[in-house]
């Protein structure tokens, strides 16, 4: 199965310790350091099961969520609320709007899933060329501490509950810091009516960047870089920082 058919319909439960307001909080915080306005479109650049993507809608901004796998946008489309976004099924790498927007977010080390050489290139190149000029580009990864301490090659079991049923996911971690690629093997046991537990199984990949390497893709693609923050309080990274908000600017001549 591809990367996150398997998992799309318990992904937001096993996900659920994320806090998407405290986070949107700081979208919306970044905004207003970095914008001369308040941008009315907003991208939710792969935007998954919308999490992002509705918590921004729900203040206010026109949203776009774009995301390659029809399994999350369609979790994405079953939670609309009062307002509906506009999800389009495309590649982060090569993906066509409408328009510009004023601001591009995304979240949750999404960038991480760009493994192939060029692919960081391709994705900052598409965002560029969709942005207004001067609009902010948002978006967070997971550090080289974290894939070589937290994940490394380490196994470990989620266990849940949806709709009163068990969920057992069991992760296990393969990372290679010569090629700088993780693979996760996710193993998925989710209870049936009959008490029966059904097996499911994907891979995901993800490649780990440097803060060098993500600076010079973002300088390479007509981005100034504006910051890096280790959390939602605009704190500063350290050696140990586990996920790394990267502001920056697209610059238009
Ligand atoms: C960790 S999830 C994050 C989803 C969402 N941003 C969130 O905060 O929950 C990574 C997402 O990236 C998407 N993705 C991975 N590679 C992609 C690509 N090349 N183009 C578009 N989406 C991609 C996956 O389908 C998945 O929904």
């Amino acid at each position: 199965m591809s990367q996150y058919d398997a998992i799309a319909h318990v992904y937001d439960r096993l996900n659920a310790e994320l806090d998407y307001g405290a986070w949107a909080d700081f979208v919306e915080a970044n905004f207003a350091r970095h914008l001369p306005a308040r941008p009315s479109l907003v991208l939710d650049l792969a935007c998954g099961t919308g999490s992002m993507t509705h918590e921004l809608a729900a203040r206010g901004y026109d949203m776009i969520g774009v995301d390659r796998s029809p399994e999350m946008l369609s979790e994405a489309y079953a939670r609309a609320g009062e307002t509906m976004p506009l999800f389009l099924c495309q590649d982060m790498r090569s993906f066509e709007l409408y328009g510009t927007v004023g601001a591009v977010v995304c979240c949750l080390d999404s960038i991480n899933y760009l493994t192939a050489d060029g692919d960081l290139e391709r994705c900052f190149s598409t965002v560029h060329n969709y942005l207004d000029p001067d609009g902010l580009f948002l978006f967070d990864v997971n550090t080289p501490y974290k894939f070589a301490h937290t994940y490394g090659d380490n196994a470990y079991i989620l266990e849940d509950e949806l709709d009163g049923r068990s969920i057992f996911c069991g992760w296990q971690n393969a990372f290679d810091p010569s090629s700088g690629l993780c693979d996760f093997y996710l193993t998925l046991f989710e209870e049936d009516d009959d008490g029966r537990f059904i097996r499911a199984e994907e891979t995901q990949h993800e490649r780990c960047y440097t803060h060098d390497a993500l600076l010079a893709a973002l300088e390479k693609t007509g981005f100034a870089h504006l910051d890096t923050y280790a959390d939602y309080q605009f704190g500063a990274p350290t050696d140990t920082t586990e996920r790394w908000y990267i502001a920056a600017r697209a610059i238009k001549h």
